[in-house]
């Protein structure tokens, strides 16, 4: 097995170093020294706000399925603010692990896939016009759903394909709700209607391919195919973070916009850093550091070596440990 030392590690900056070492010495890296308690408080506030904005979305999706009109001033003064103040928590593996459905998910899952658009969107730094349609569109990406059938929508078995086309509908219901709206942009429309087109052009409604679908509903794919995988559904268990990672690390060409993709894998690993993880092997280790460009092959610290995942490519995390709040 191929191991290496910081000195072999040359793209690091001097502080980079410097802290590579200190943590070396002191065996951990724990970066964000936020008290536990105080996180745990933070995250907890912010649950409640995130459950009760879940539950005004679902009399939204209540107007919405019997007037036809989208109440937007009621999102953007009393659902917005709850998905900006969820987007400033720096605690990201915690807030990932808070967001994860644990019983009813749809309108759950619309709140989530606008806190983890908006992150993204922050990460990629785009302009506050973006991010503000980004954050709406977001929230409002499967507002479609609300002109699907119940039976249809919350149906526990399969779907038959006249069902399936029928679901699938609910990208242009989405776009057909928003796109006179005065008051939002006409981006937000097309982030309900592209969200399910993949890069390959194996996506719907239309099989667009990369450069015919809109950025802003790249970014919403990725957040709802991540949070879909991570939450509890009538029809499947939630994934370990781990393996929900690996495969959307797996789906980086193909389906999804490669650089919002590693953008993204990236920032989750990197809030790993100072976490221990399970290898594949069975040695256990910390998360030293990350390498943006290959997010997954982390550098680990086992105690009396380092092993850097980009050169020994037959290993992998298998599990992260010893986490007080998620216990994964
Ligand atoms: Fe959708």
């Amino acid at each position: 097995m191929k191991k290496t030392t910081p000195s072999a590690l040359t793209s690091l900056t001097d502080i980079e170093i410097e802290n590579l070492l200190d943590s070396i010495r002191n065996g951990n890296t724990i970066r964000d020294h936020t008290p536990q308690i105080a996180v745990n408080n933070k995250l907890e506030e912010i649950s409640k706000k995130i459950d009760d904005a879940s539950r005004q979305i679902e009399e939204i999706f209540d107007i919405v399925a019997k007037t036809g009109v989208v109440p937007v001033e009621e999102i953007k003064n009393e659902i917005m603010p709850v998905i900006r103040q969820a987007a400033e928590i720096p605690h990201i593996y915690h807030l990932f692990y808070e967001l994860k459905s644990k019983d009813e998910y749809t309108y759950r899952h619309t709140v989530c896939v606008g806190i983890i658009a908006t992150l993204i969107g922050k990460w990629l730094n785009l302009s506050q016009e973006e991010l503000l349609d980004l954050s709406i569109g977001a929230t409002l990406h499967d507002i479609g759903k609300a002109r699907v059938p119940a039976d249809i929508l919350n149906k526990p078995g399969r779907l038959t394909q006249e069902e399936y086309r029928e679901m699938k509908r609910h990208t242009v219901y989405g776009y057909r709700l928003l796109q006179d709206i005065p008051e939002i942009s006409e981006r937000v429309a097309l982030i309900a209607l592209q969200h399910h087109e993949r890069e390959d052009g194996g996506g719907y409604p239309f099989s667009l391919r990369s450069e015919k679908i809109d950025k802003l509903a790249k970014i919403v794919a990725i957040a709802d195919v991540y949070h879909a995988m991570s939450s509890s559904r009538v029809y499947h268990q939630a994934e370990p973070f781990h393996i929900v990672i690996s495969q959307m690390q797996n789906d980086v060409f193909g389906k999804f916009d490669p650089q919002i993709m590693l953008v993204f894998l990236f920032r989750i690993m990197d809030s790993l850093v100072g976490r221990r993880v399970l290898l594949s092997s069975g040695e256990e280790g910390t998360i030293l550091m990350v390498d943006p460009y290959e997010p997954l092959r982390a550098l680990i610290n086992t105690g009396d070596s380092l092993i850097d995942l980009r050169l020994n490519r037959g290993l992998r995390i298998s599990r992260v440990l010893n986490d007080s709040i998620v216990g994964v």
